[in-house]
């Protein structure tokens, strides 16, 4: 008697199990149906096992989705021509949400214009928020908050210390090579191979320290704190930097475990975050007492003192300071992340395309030498930046189809809140591949759905770019009386009212380097890719895996001394 009763007590949990798992599974069912419905009149109708925008499909990204299908980070256009559509519709599996990818300016444009239809996937930044809400990571009213402190700190006063650091550092560098140069010569080499990503990881850190902190952080040297009890500086961002896609994927009861046992890449991962925060804090400390005493800064213009003083004035208008203490530092912090990894990965892939053009170097050397007809200024003689970087008009051209072709940020996710059309384009392919048959279209999307803007497909659409959109051709930047570049097709900083606050920082920061480094040296591929053709060092030299940022993966190229 007692054992049929508890054995039917079993059976009733496991029925009752059971049927709640059914239920589950035909409620997925169905909304998977229903998702695959709203989809049915749209190209591609691909199946998404991981969400395109999140932490694990960046760290899977090189081995999944496979080679050529829908998510690929590798796919470039190809999809797109398959199904021969600038729009390709898809179903995340988890949650059944109809996701449209995006390769088309028009659409593209509408999307990054209108944040309150289409905003931002705030989920995907959650992870950046270690030190708090930021500029990055926050949406609505809160960013607008952000935005406007922000916004000022970004003048024309900044731009000209990124100028004048760049080419301190740039002289720093150079010094170093040209000492390698002169070991190697005594063996009989004239050239010395450079490894780029740990190099320019230095070049781009030294300019965001004084550019951004005021702080001054020379080739060989670093920064301590004042007490010295945490890691120095330079190693503190980069070591951040490299733990934000483990401690993206990583729960928080993982992280803070970690702190109290030791578990490889998550405890020196937290170790990184506080020295850096300790560093920050001194910075904001310094900041704001020298605001006080009414002495004025240190450094004049750098973004964290553009900020305090931004926020004071702003603050005193709105009757209250803007943004705490707390928020400045999440946003500095948001800062180091978004312009540090950037800027050195898309530098690097613009150095590694000069070592396989030599014709578009000559063009960026002539440019240089009219610039500088005595050779690279040094840290006292530097010109203004805006007069010298509309001289180098081509030389930015160059960075800029760079970015085109391996744009450090390759897709950006956004959520729809409002029923919209959205113009796209169905277009067929010749036999020699060329785009035919152009024709307007249109996809209604629908609240909850998402959108992925495309950056690699948009960026290299034969529609927007030609049917050379593959190939290196820094002239397509260039406006002539009969030629206006595509602005809408290019997106390597977004657009619209969330685009990057730092693009022109960056464009100066990577057109001074390359222009000095092009008028000093003759950059040349490694040795050992002689005999091979120039689309199979192209494909050696500029391999990348998607992380935090597209990062490369084999950069190195031979500087040699020009005459
Ligand atoms: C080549 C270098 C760079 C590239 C390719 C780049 C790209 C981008 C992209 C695509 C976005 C939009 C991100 C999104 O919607 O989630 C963005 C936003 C942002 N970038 Fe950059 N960036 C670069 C350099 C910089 C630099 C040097 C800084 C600062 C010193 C910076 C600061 C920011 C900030 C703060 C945002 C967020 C803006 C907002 O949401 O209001 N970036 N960047
Ligand atoms: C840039 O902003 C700072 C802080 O708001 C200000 O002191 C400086 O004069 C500004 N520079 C220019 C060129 O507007």
């Amino acid at each position: 008697m007692e054992l049929t009763l508890t054995l039917s007590a079993s059976n009733l949990i496991l029925m009752a199990v059971g049927l709640w798992g059914a239920k589950w599974l035909v409620n997925a069912w169905i909304a998977l149906y229903l998702a695959f419905e709203s989809i049915e009149k749209y190209p591609g109708q691909g199946f998404l096992l991981l969400h395109p925008f999140r932490g694990w499909t960046i760290v899977l990204g090189t081995v999944f989705p496979p080679r050529g299908c829908m998510g690929d980070f590798y796919a470039a256009f190809s999809l797109y021509k398959k199904y021969g559509s600038t729009c390709l519709s898809s179903v995340v599996l988890w949650g059944a949400v109809p996701t449209y990818w995006l390769s088309d300016a028009d659409a593209i444009k509408a999307v990054t214009a209108d944040r309150s239809t289409f905003t931002k996937d705030v989920q995907a930044y959650e992870a950046l928020n270690m030190y708090g809400l930021n500029i990055l990571s926050v949406d609505g009213p809160e960013w607008k908050k952000h935005r406007t402190i922000a916004n000022p700190a970004f003048n024309d006063s900044n731009n000209n210390l990124v100028w004048k650091q760049t080419i301190s550092i740039a002289n720093e560098w150079f010094s170093d090579i040209d000492q390698q140069l002169m070991q190697n010569k005594k063996l009989g080499d004239p050239t010395t191979l450079v490894d780029l990503s740990s190099v320019l990881a230095r070049i781009t850190l030294s300019v965001i320290a004084f550019a951004g902190f005021g702080r001054r952080a020379p080739w060989s040297e670093d920064i301590e704190t004042p007490g010295g009890q945490v890691m120095t500086f330079k190693p503190a961002v980069i070591g951040a930097t490299k733990s934000v896609i483990p401690y993206v994927v990583t729960p928080t009861w993982l992280y803070n475990l970690a702190k109290r046992v030791r578990i490889p890449l998550l405890t020196s991962a937290g170790q990184y975050f506080d020295a850096l925060k300790v560093h920050m804090l001194e910075v904001i400390s310094h900041s704001r007492a020298k605001a006080a005493d009414g002495k004025g800064f240190e450094l004049e213009a750098a973004l964290l003192r553009n900020l305090v003083q931004a926020n004071m004035i702003e603050g005193m208008a709105q009757g209250c300071k803007l943004l705490s203490d707390d928020e400045l530092l999440a946003d500095m912090f948001a800062f180091l992340l978004a312009g540090h990894d950037t800027l050195a990965h898309s530098m690097t892939f613009a150095i590694e395309l000069l070592s396989l053009y030599p014709e578009v170097q000559d063009k960026v050397r002539e440019e240089a030498a009219c610039l500088w007809p005595d050779g690279f200024p040094c840290s006292e003689s530097v010109g203004r930046y805006k007069e010298s970087m509309n001289q180098l008009g081509y030389t930015t051209a160059v960075f800029q189809e760079s970015l085109r072709l391996h744009p450090a940020v390759p897709r950006l996710s956004k959520i729809v809140q409002r029923d919209t059309i959205l113009p796209t384009r169905q277009f067929s392919s010749g036999p020699d591949g060329a785009i035919e048959d152009v024709m307007c279209s249109e996809i209604h999307v629908k609240p909850g759905n998402t959108i992925i803007i495309d950056i690699v497909g948009l960026q290299r659409n034969p529609i927007h770019w030609g049917n050379d959109a593959e190939e290196f051709k820094p002239e397509r930047f260039i406006d002539t009386p009969t030629y206006h570049w595509p602005r809408n097709a290019f997106l390597a900083f977004s657009s619209g009212p969330r685009s990057c606050i730092g693009q022109r920082f960056a464009l100066t920061e990577a057109t001074c380097l390359l222009a000095g480094l092009v008028l000093k040296y003759e950059i040349l591929p490694p040795k050992n890719l002689k005999g091979t053709t120039r689309e199979e060092r192209q494909a050696n030299l500029l391999k990348w895996i998607p992380s935090a940022t597209a990062t490369p993966i084999n950069a190195f190229v031979r500087l040699r001394r020009r005459k």
